[in-house]
């Protein structure tokens, strides 16, 4: 088993990565917390696979924990599914010093770190995330949020976990979409932050043999993210850098309608739609765009698509990192060494109708 601490002072806290770790859940949580009530919060697809297992684990730890599962899928990311969820935990006597344990993907851990902000003012809770997405990225780090009808995530809170427990066995049962949309943040902190991890990654051939790996590959990107956490807890500095590739990937995940795109083949494109920004603007030194194609192309991502960079400069206004009339880009120096760049709503529009003329070319 992997460890890694997360240092933020009084919400410090461990992220542990293993194969096989379910199945330890109750005792790794009775080291963190000592109380006897939980709520789990899960999917249903989830909770068939994986839930009596966590609730044998729990049991044996002397925790009495009640389900709480929701349809799979974005749209249980939802005020009144939020609602719901604080009903069910007041109904079962949940108290400040109770514990919600989330056992899911990104959409459990939002929704679920989010209740656990509001919840009597915040109460403790416990990743257990169930995707290579979440085990990643949105499992660690306490970003939380629902989405309004308005927009993805608008409210929400940093609310970090008691304790983060990453089985990479359970990534054996994500569909191969799934898996290779995972991917695309793995291989995101290469680009990033690590060449000679974009350099391991070159070196895995299959699923198989990233399977194998998975425990040390899991905890090197959240070693990876650890440091800009730890630095940049709330997000205003450098640890916008793991938004690479989102930018360009929210504008296509919006034109497809969430459909046409899951987030990780968006982030992929966006990657590479960002690698030809930064070629473009003279940001990005050497051209890092054949090796990312040629480790996209081996995990099963997109590298090309029919949308115009054009189409997608109005909905990257509308982004998180717009502030109106700027807009803060992810881009890469070079492989291995990401940088921000802040540029007005006009010179985004000209470089994305440049880009046109060499995206997919
Ligand atoms: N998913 C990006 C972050 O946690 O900051």
């Amino acid at each position: 088993m992997e460890r890694l601490h997360i240092d933020l002072n009084e919400h410090s806290y461990d992220i542990l990565t293993g194969h096989g770790l379910l199945d330890q859940a109750g005792t790794l949580i009775r080291r963190v917390w000592s109380g006897s009530r939980a709520v789990v919060l899960t999917d249903d697809t989830v909770r068939d696979l994986y839930g009596s297992r966590l609730e044998q684990s729990l049991s044996a730890a002397g925790i009495s924990a009640a389900v709480f599962s929701v349809a799979p899928g974005e749209q249980s990311k939802s005020m009144k599914v939020l609602e719901h969820l604080l009903d069910f935990m007041a109904s079962h006597g949940l108290t400040r010093s109770d514990l919600l344990i989330v056992l899911g993907g990104g959409v459990a851990g939002d929704l679920g770190g989010f209740a656990a902000a509001c919840y009597m003012r915040g109460i403790a809770f416990v990743q257990i995330p169930t995707t290579l997405l979440a085990q990643v990225d949105s499992g660690v780090g306490g970003k939380t949020a629902v989405n309004l009808e308005s927009g993805k995530n608008l409210v929400g809170a940093f609310w970090q976990p008691r304790l983060v427990i990453s089985d990479t066995s359970l990534l054996a049962s994500l569909s191969a979409r799934e898996f290779a949309g995972g991917m695309a943040e793995v291989i995101k902190y290469g680009c990033i932050f690590d060449r000679s991890f974009f350099a391991f990654l070159e070196g895995c051939s299959d699923r198989s043999e990233l399977m194998e790996r998975m425990p040390y590959i899991v905890h090197r990107c959240c070693d990876l993210k650890r440091i800009v956490v730890e630095e940049d807890e709330r997000d205003t500095g450098r640890r916008m850098l793991l938004n690479f590739g989102h930018t360009f990937g929210h504008a296509m995940e919006t034109i497809g309608s969430y459909r046409r795109y899951i987030h990780g083949e968006a982030v992929a494109l966006g990657m590479l739609l960002a690698m030809a920004y930064g070629r473009l603007t003279g940001v990005t030194e050497e051209d890092p765009a054949p090796a990312l194609i040629r480790l996209c192309q081996r995990f099963g991502l997109p590298v090309s698509t029919d949308i115009p960079p054009s189409a997608m400069a109005e909905h990257m206004l509308i982004d998180k990192k717009a502030d109106g009339s700027r807009i803060r880009l992810i881009l890469l120096k070079n492989l291995g060494e990401a940088c921000v760049e802040t540029v007005t709503k006009e010179e985004l529009i000209q470089r994305m109708q440049q880009l046109d003329a060499v995206w997919g070319k």
